[in-house]
């Protein structure tokens, strides 16, 4: 039995190398592999990766820009393809970024037939429905990385908010990773108490229009970062590499990202996030979860404005 475990890394990138330095520094996984088409750039990473290596333990960094450097991954995270400019929306690099996603899916499975495979390149949940239906792969081994991050934004906000650790925040954004996500409020809690009974000081701190207030926030973040240093990398790197722990751990995490769903709040053949069990095999939504009737509506609207993009680019 093969016990060493290999993730591969696609697009050696600002995100793409965030990625790698994140699950090396955590020790994801015993076998780190860096590709892109790129050969100087990828090298310099896998290099400056390398020489690093002897503080954080045993991990082998490996890479460059033949396929073969992927080949036996148990986990894919792609990050390839067009990054937002300033002010640009996700959905904006779709065009862009799909005409890569089948020709680099069917390159993958060739080497890496059994790998869970994590979209992170934007917008993830479209490029996740285009990627498995390249791919043929089932729902739960090809999944975008969805608002896992956005869910971190959040709890940071409300915990800086209520003065707790964001561990002891339990709150989600679901629906798109982009311009129409959205918190899950009604279930959201500070360890078991209802996040909007919290109180600081003997005052209700999650009133309406701060509710209002975080959830712009979270939404913009990722425009708020792109405008001051060209992108985000950090987070989005720590996020991934959760991710691949859930996975390669066999964990049953509860993590927020996005299989194509079918069934899930009567939504078929849409990828966008909602809670899952990551484990082994991949990603399992909870259909169990609950939705306010406005959460519903939200989560329908976010699938049909994703569904438009999808059908675009099909078109
Ligand atoms: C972000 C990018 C990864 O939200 O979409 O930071």
């Amino acid at each position: 039995m093969r016990t060493v475990s290999k993730l591969t890394v696609v697009g050696a990138g600002a995100v793409g190398s965030s990625v790698a330095y994140a699950a090396m520094i955590r020790g994801a996984a015993r076998h780190i592999a860096l590709y892109d088409i790129a050969p100087e750039k990828t090298r310099a990473e896998v290099l400056d990766l390398a020489h690093g290596a002897k503080f954080v333990g045993a991990t082998e960094i490996s890479g460059g820009s033949d396929i073969a450097v992927t080949a036996d991954s148990d986990v894919v995270v792609i990050t390839a393809g067009a990054k937002q400019k300033p002010g640009q929306t996700r959905i904006e690099l779709a065009a862009t970024n799909a005409r890569i996603m089948g020709s680099l899916m069917e390159q993958l499975l060739k080497v890496s037939p059994d790998a869970v495979y994590v979209i992170v390149s934007n917008p993830c949940d479209v490029l996740t429905m285009l990627a498995k239906e390249a791919s043929g792969l089932p729902a739960e081994r090809i999944f975008a990385s969805g608002t896992t991050l956005d869910s971190s934004r959040l709890r940071w906000e409300i915990a800086r908010r209520a003065g707790v650790s964001a561990s002891s925040v339990h709150a989600m954004i679901v629906g798109e990773h982009g311009d129409t996500e959205f918190p899950l409020w009604s279930s959201a809690s500070i360890g078991t108490v209802p996040l909007l009974d919290w109180t600081v000081n003997g005052e209700r701190v999650f009133e309406q229009s701060t509710l209002d207030q975080i959830a712009v926030d979270v939404r913009d973040a990722a425009y708020a970062v792109i405008q001051g240093k060209g992108a985000t990398n950090y987070a989005i790197g720590l996020s991934s590499t959760r991710i691949v722990e859930a996975i390669l751990n066999d964990e049953n995490a509860i993590i927020p990202v996005a299989p194509v769903l079918s069934g899930i709040q009567g939504l078929e053949g849409i990828a966008l996030s909602v809670p899952c069990v990551v484990n082994r095999t991949g990603a399992h939504p909870i259909a169990e979860t609950p939705f306010s009737d406005h959460e519903r509506e939200l989560l329908h609207r976010s699938a049909a404005s994703l569904s438009e993009v999808a059908a675009g680019l099909r078109a």
